[in-house]
């Protein structure tokens, strides 16, 4: 090819690519001017029911049902019974799976043996701040009650309110369709963590639209009187984000307010679960040093005709590299699932060695425990239990944070499983004083055996969730129909699925 031809190549490779472009943009204009002249989708409140939006908005719409696609059951109890006995004595050693898409949330709350088999509105293990994460009818119900009441009593009491799994009014304003902020928990911690909420920009919103739900949280015990002079306490859900977003900060505003989850079933360490900080250790990685946000690799753009819109198919990005990483990036897509792939192994080894070492440290503290060890005895191998606990939790409970940010990932998890070994060799001190010496911890290598070790009644726990789901859960179906607060048929006819039901 000589000089005059490349040149002419060029010219038109770069023609065809800035009218792609203007096409692009157009489309783009198309679906803002829709947005601009918004139908209002509600004169006033919030609309809950993504169907309602759907009218207006068929793209998104479509695509938001698509994340039903992602439906599968992974009993993480079965992969890693060690979990069992990381979590003895709470809700999490019952029933734990992988995460599955967005319109799965609240069925998977509701089937979920942690939310146990509540016979009436007063009844069940857990608050009504269990809704908090899986459904649109969060804000509105918020809304409707004042947030403290929402926060107030148990989690049945509001089961025929909370019926739309996650959905538009989640992130969206039902006046205008911007994106929105419908938590005001968030908008709370971002304050005490020394952001200006009218400094935020839109690439901000971008990733702070998930920051709602995917974040470390606890519900903190909140006295207030109710419109009717009552007494209440609400347990409302609160970020520790005010000494700053990492585990180290957070365990210190821990440690500082005498916080705890739950006691430890045997080591009886006053435990701490970290949740999903996902958002918080994205923002140690690249990506978000760059200036990226969840949307940019979670929800893509994507062309249909002239359209162009935002996938509403949150997923994994693997299953759409096209449009998540090469966008920047000039490698295959076999090369970038490799990559991620190595990261995932990375993580895995790390992962194991350290939920080993903690389940061999609380197996050992309870012997310990039993052969007579004091309090006093005990208190420094406490300390640290529950510190690598935190740390291990912290690092790999948010399921992306080995690709998000692979370096804090790998860093916790090697100093948690240091303090477990630390804790280990310190208890097995303890225990030589009281004349054991060799102790092997017993066999925890199944879910079944672990949890007969931890002591969770499974045979009893699915039967009493079963009952439920037969009775009162119909119920509750029953009236939000009826009320008209649940009209979707794609909601309605999403399949049911959980740990204990055949595939
Ligand atoms: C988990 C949060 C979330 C949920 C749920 C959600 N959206 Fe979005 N939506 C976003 C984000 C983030 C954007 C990207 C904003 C941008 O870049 O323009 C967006 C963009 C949009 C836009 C602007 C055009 C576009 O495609 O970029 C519309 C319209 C929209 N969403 C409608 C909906 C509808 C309808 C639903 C319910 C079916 C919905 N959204 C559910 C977060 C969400
Ligand atoms: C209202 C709470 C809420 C918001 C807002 C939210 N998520 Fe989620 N997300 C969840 C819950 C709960 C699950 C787990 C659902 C399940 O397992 O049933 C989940 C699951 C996921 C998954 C796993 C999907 C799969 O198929 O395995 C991804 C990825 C994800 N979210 C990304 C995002 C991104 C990106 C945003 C922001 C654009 C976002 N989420 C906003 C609550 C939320
Ligand atoms: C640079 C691209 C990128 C950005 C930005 C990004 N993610 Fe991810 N995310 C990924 C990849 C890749 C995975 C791993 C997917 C897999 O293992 O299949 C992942 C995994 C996840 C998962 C776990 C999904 C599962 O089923 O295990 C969640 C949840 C998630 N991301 C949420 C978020 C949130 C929230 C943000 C913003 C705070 C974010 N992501 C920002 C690329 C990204
Ligand atoms: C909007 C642009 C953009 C998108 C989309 C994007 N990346 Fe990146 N990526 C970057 C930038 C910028 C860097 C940092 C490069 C640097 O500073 O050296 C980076 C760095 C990386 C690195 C090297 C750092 C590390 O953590 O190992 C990997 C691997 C990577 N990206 C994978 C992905 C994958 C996988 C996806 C899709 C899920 C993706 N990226 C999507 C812009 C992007």
């Amino acid at each position: 090819m000589n000089k005059n031809s490349i040149i002419l190549v060029l010219a038109l490779v770069g023609i065809a690519f800035m009218t792609f472009m203007l096409l692009s943009i157009g489309g783009k204009k198309e679906e803002q001017a829709l947005l601009n002249a918004t139908p209002v989708i509600k004169e006033e409140g919030i609309e809950a029911r993504s169907d309602e939006w759907g009218k207006y908005y068929p793209h998104q719409y479509d695509s938001w049902k698509q994340t039903s696609e992602s439906s599968k059951i992974e009993d993480q109890l079965e992969k890693y019974p060690q979990l069992v006995i990381l979590w003895a004595g709470y809700g999490f050693a019952k029933d734990y799976n992988a995460p599955r898409g967005h319109a799965f949330a609240l069925q998977s709350n509701r089937n979920t043996l942690r939310t146990g088999g509540p016979t009436g509105a007063d009844d069940g293990p857990m608050p009504m701040a269990c809704w908090t994460c899986k459904s649109s009818d969060v804000p509105r119900l918020m809304e409707k009650e004042g947030e403290l009441e929402f926060f107030t009593g148990k989690w049945a009491r509001a089961g025929s309110e909370i019926v739309n799994p996650i959905g538009c009014a989640d992130c969206h304003n039902t006046q205008t369709s911007q994106l929105e902020l419908s938590r005001p928990y968030l908008k709370r911690a971002l304050e005490e963590s020394g952001q200006e909420l009218d400094k935020l920009t839109f690439q901000d919103m971008r990733s702070l639209a998930c920051a709602q739900c995917h974040s470390e949280y606890y519900f903190k015990k909140t006295p207030y009187t109710d419109k009717s002079g009552k007494d209440q306490v609400a347990a409302v859900v609160t970020f520790p984000w005010a000494k700053g977003l990492s585990a180290e900060n957070m365990e210190e505003y821990y440690n500082e307010y005498g916080f705890m989850d739950w006691e430890h079933k045997m080591s009886r360490v006053p435990m701490l679960k970290a949740q999903h900080p996902g958002y918080e250790t994205f923002t140690t990685g690249i990506h978000f040093k760059r200036g990226l946000s969840c949307a940019d690799c979670h929800m893509p753009y994507t062309q249909k005709g002239a359209i162009k819109f935002s996938t509403h198919k949150i997923q994994s990005p693997l299953d759409n590299i096209a449009n998540s990483c090469l966008t920047c990036h000039r490698q295959s897509e076999q090369e970038f699932k490799d990559i991620v792939q190595e990261k995932l192994d990375r993580k895995n080894q790390l992962n194991v060695i350290a939920m080993n070492s903690l389940a061999a440290a609380h197996l050992t503290a309870k012997k310990a425990w039993e052969v007579g060890a004091t309090q006093a005895e005990m208190a420094p191998a406490i300390d640290t239990i529950r510190s690598a606990q935190w740390l291990w939790d912290y690092s790999i409970a948010s399921h992306g944070s080995f690709f998000h940010a692979p370096g804090e990932t790998l860093r916790l998890l090697g100093v948690a499983n240091n303090k477990a070994q630390q804790a280990r060799i310190t208890l097995s001190g303890i225990l030589a004083k009281y004349g054991v010496i060799d102790y092997e911890v017993p066999d925890f290598s199944t879910k079944e055996k672990a949890q007969q070790l931890a002591g969770v009644p499974l045979d009893k726990l699915v039967d009493e969730k079963q009952t439920f789901r037969k009775g009162l859960m119909q119920e509750w179906n029953n009236e939000a129909v009826e009320e008209g607060r649940l009209t979707d048929e794609f909601v309605k006819g999403l399949p049911e699925k959980a740990s204990y039901l055949p595939e």
